[in-house]
């Protein structure tokens, strides 16, 4: 029995968890893009009605969602600690694991980082303006002219980590499955040039999505994948083929 060792651990325990954690941070991201935000919309005119929703279930969702990014993030990060030499050789062609498995892990990992920094320093820092002024409305009190700006960038921001996450879910799993063995004669030049336009084609799109080229208001023309969660899984798939074609070209 060999369950307290420091590999197992990792590639087992710490693994199944972030698994777990990860299914319902990604999970209750979905539901805020694909069902609350239209759900809520939906609501029109009956701000009593929203504001209810808002306070009763918006809170509760918002807790688990900030709170299982935290977990994915620690747990994520622990694997790659407790596995011995995770990244041995990183971006070179006699790495341990395989050039393919540590260029896709490490693009996993920068955007799930990215996204779990969007939860915490972008979604809720805002949400907790709207929370705040949904339960003083419904208390009696004057409405915060400043929520709906501050709803409107927690919306950018979620709709960017809506984009991102099957980019991030793709190469986050690729890692051990399809890209793991994969890319073997990839130079570490390759490797290397490829994360790095990765990287620079997603800084793009969060600068954006943060409101810095243009402003947050509607009509900032460069916010269209933003503008309905139809055009963010539009933009989404396009970042995915984009990405994936890349790693076929450059690596293959
Ligand atoms: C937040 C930052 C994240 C970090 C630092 C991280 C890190 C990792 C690491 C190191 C692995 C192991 C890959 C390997 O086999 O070498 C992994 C695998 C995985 N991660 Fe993440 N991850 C993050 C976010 C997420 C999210 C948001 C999800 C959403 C579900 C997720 C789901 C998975 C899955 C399904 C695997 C594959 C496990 C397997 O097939 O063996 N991760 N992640």
């Amino acid at each position: 029995m060999e369950l307290l060792t420091r590999d197992y651990l990792g590639n087992f325990g710490f693994r199944y968890l972030h698994i777990v954690a990860g299914i319902c941070w990604i999970g209750l991201l979905y539901y805020f893009n694909l069902v609350q935000v239209p759900a809520f919309a939906a609501f029109g005119d009956e701000g009593k009605a929203r504001n209810i929703a808002i306070d009763k279930v918006a809170r509760r969702a918002l807790w688990w969602f900030r709170w299982a990014s935290i977990a994915t993030l620690v747990t994520g990060i622990l694997i790659t600690g407790l596995v011995k030499n995770y990244f041995q050789d990183f971006m070179s062609s006699t790495s341990g694991q395989g050039i393919g498995h540590n260029v896709a892990i490490s693009i996993g990992m920068v955007l799930g980082i990215l996204m779990a920094a969007n939860v915490w320093m972008v979604i809720w820092k805002n949400q907790k303006v709207v929370l705040a002024n949904a339960a003083n409305v419904l208390a009696g009190g004057e409405a915060n002219a400043g929520a709906p700006g501050a709803g409107r960038k927690a919306l950018l921001a979620s709709r960017q980590n809506f984009i991102f996450s099957f980019s991030m879910l793709f190469f986050m799993v690729g890692a051990a499955h399809f890209y793991s063995g994969a890319f073997a004669g990839a130079t570490s030049g390759n490797a290397w040039t490829f994360f790095i336009i990765a990287m620079v084609i997603v800084a793009i799109l969060q600068i954006n999505a943060l409101g810095l080229l243009g402003g947050t208001a509607a009509t900032n023309k460069l916010l269209w994948p933003y503008e309905s969660h139809k055009n963010a899984l539009i933009t989404g798939g396009v970042l995915w083929l984009v990405l994936w074609i890349l790693s076929e070209i450059l690596l293959g």
